[in-house]
């Protein structure tokens, strides 16, 4: 399939959901010419829904030669009325908006609706509807307020619908795909996942021929699963260095290694650059100080690496774990480089002439997981909540010493430990645990304490873009408190963050 983007957020949803059901997604720009589409012979082509209108000027359109290239096309929203005033319909703007679920009468019970009942629920975001359909298109659905809530020209195979079929909203949007997909379109369902990761593996070594590539390890799931993948490829012409920051997760680099190794991986160069960390940090207490000094040392103990990594063998690529939406996005929005945050921007990389390897480019980040999955990577490592770039380091607030760190990765382990044995860590977004620069009084048996505090974060979240906290069962809480005073030295008191993003952030600094 092939999905023309008019800038829906709904596009990689689509996407995915066309992938799940067995069939190849790929995402282009809306006004990808008719020769790009038509290269990568799609069974059928989807125009995505979009925040625009068609009635506005310089709305995004297709190329219309898509539409005489006798392969079907469905419509979705934006893309339903793009379709319509195209083909010589017309769109105007609904007298009422519908926004929301709307009951949908099914005239045609065939083509999209075949097997569906006459009236279904359906999802609606878009003010303006077709007034007319074009020229050789019949209504086949409307509501209550939209005559044409769908049309088609069976004929040419071209189908129209207002609604959003992929958001779970739409009660039967799932079955209205496969119509398409299989019925209309005849589309293999050869999308596997055990296939995907053979492809890739294939695809690394015909590219990678009898080169080296390094690739950093974060101690993250893409990182860990495109380095495993490379080492299918070409076994231990493969490095991977992997900077111990001092800032990451207790057990994080052994697990990692471990699960590297484990697979016969041999050229696992962790750095130990614990005390480089600490002590650059020594002192700082601005937080976007202490992001910049992270970041400046990882480049340069990363770098130094490389060039070591160089020296010995003869390295040609560089692997990153760069995924589908990455690319996408950044494809979408620009046609500039990709925008980088600062403490990943390496510069190195160029100047020694690396190629760039990336072989989860085309996978959704549930999919990076599947494939982990296949190549038989723990569970706990490939479902781990994301983790910032400088780690630790801004889950201490104010000063980061040696001390704070061994405080907050003990209680952060026992948090997250005790999430996972009683089934929440995997309901939840993401959870840690931070350390504030305070001390407080306590008594402990006969004694008073005076400690520090660790604040406990959980929030529930679709993109990290906004956030609520995570409504925790309370007998947890009161465990994962008693737990962490119990058995990390320094704390003495436990707070639950409730505070959603907006107006806080999810991290503390
Ligand atoms: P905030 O704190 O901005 O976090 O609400 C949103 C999401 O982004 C992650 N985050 C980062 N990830 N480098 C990263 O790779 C960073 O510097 C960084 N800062 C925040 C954060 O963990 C959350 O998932």
């Amino acid at each position: 399939m092939v999905i023309l983007n008019f800038g829906s957020q709904f596009a990689h949803l689509l996407a995915r959901r066309v992938r799940d059901l067995g069939v190849k997604a790929e995402i282009l720009r809306f006004d990808a010419s008719v020769a790009e589409v038509a290269k990568l012979k799609p069974a059928g082509i989807i125009l995505s829904g979009g925040p625009a209108s068609v009635l506005e000027k310089g709305s995004p359109r297709p190329d219309s030669a898509i539409f005489d290239l006798g392969i079907p096309i469905l419509g979705v929203c934006y893309g339903h009325q793009v379709m319509a005033q195209i083909l010589g319909g017309r769109v105007a703007k609904g007298k009422t908006r519908e926004f929301g679920k709307e009951t949908l009468r099914v005239k045609a019970r065939s083509g999209l609706f075949k097997g569906l009942t006459a009236s279904q629920t359906v999802w609606f975001s878009h003010g303006d509807q077709v007034a007319k359909p074009p020229p050789g298109f019949s209504p086949t659905a409307s509501t209550h307020s939209c005559r044409n809530a769908a049309f088609a020209n069976a004929k040419r195979r071209l189908f129209g619908i207002q609604f959003h079929p992929e958001v779970t909203h739409t009660r039967h949007g799932i079955k209205m795909l496969k119509n398409f997909l299989f019925s209309i379109c005849k589309a293999k369902r050869d999308w596997k996942i055990a296939d995907v990761a053979k492809e890739i593996v294939a695809e690394i070594k015909k590219e990678v021929g009898k080169a080296h590539v390094v690739v950093g390890i974060s101690g993250g799931v893409d990182s860990l699963v495109a380095a495993t993948l490379i080492y299918r490829a070409i076994g231990n012409r493969l490095h991977a260095v992997f900077v111990d920051t001092g800032l990451l997760r207790k057990d994080e680099v052994t697990q990692v290694a471990a699960s590297l190794r484990k697979n016969g991986f041999r050229n696992l160069h962790v750095i130990d650059a614990r005390r480089r960390f600490v002590g650059r940090l020594a002192g700082v207490t601005d937080p976007e100080q202490k992001r910049k000094i992270i970041g400046h040392t990882f480049v340069e103990v990363f770098e130094r690496a490389l060039k070591n990594e160089l020296k010995r063998h003869p390295v040609k690529y560089l692997a990153q774990g760069t995924i589908y939406p990455d690319r996408v996005e950044s494809a979408a929005t620009s046609k500039t480089a990709a925008k980088i945050k600062s403490h990943h921007n390496l510069t190195l990389p160029e100047k020694l002439g690396f190629k760039i390897l990336e072989p989860l480019k085309d996978l959704y980040k549930d999919e990076v997981r599947r494939v982990g999955a296949a190549l038989g990577l723990p569970h706990d490592l490939l479902w781990r909540h994301p983790f910032p770039g400088p780690g630790l380091g801004i889950r201490i607030v104010g000063e980061v010493t040696s001390e704070r760190l061994k405080i907050l990765r003990e209680a952060d382990a026992v948090y997250l430990d005790e999430l996972r044995k009683a089934g929440e860590y995997e309901k939840i977004w993401q959870a840690f645990a931070a350390l504030l620069p305070v001390k407080t009084v306590g008594v402990m048996g006969d004694g008073r304490t005076y400690e520090y505090v660790i604040a406990l974060r959980a929030v529930d979240s679709v993109d990290g873009m906004s956030a609520d906290w995570h409504r925790m069962p309370q007998e947890l809480l009161q465990r994962i408190s008693s737990t962490i005073i119990g058995q990390v030295r320094g704390v003495n008191r436990v707070l639950y963050d409730i505070t959603q993003k907006p107006p806080a952030t999810i991290e503390y600094e």
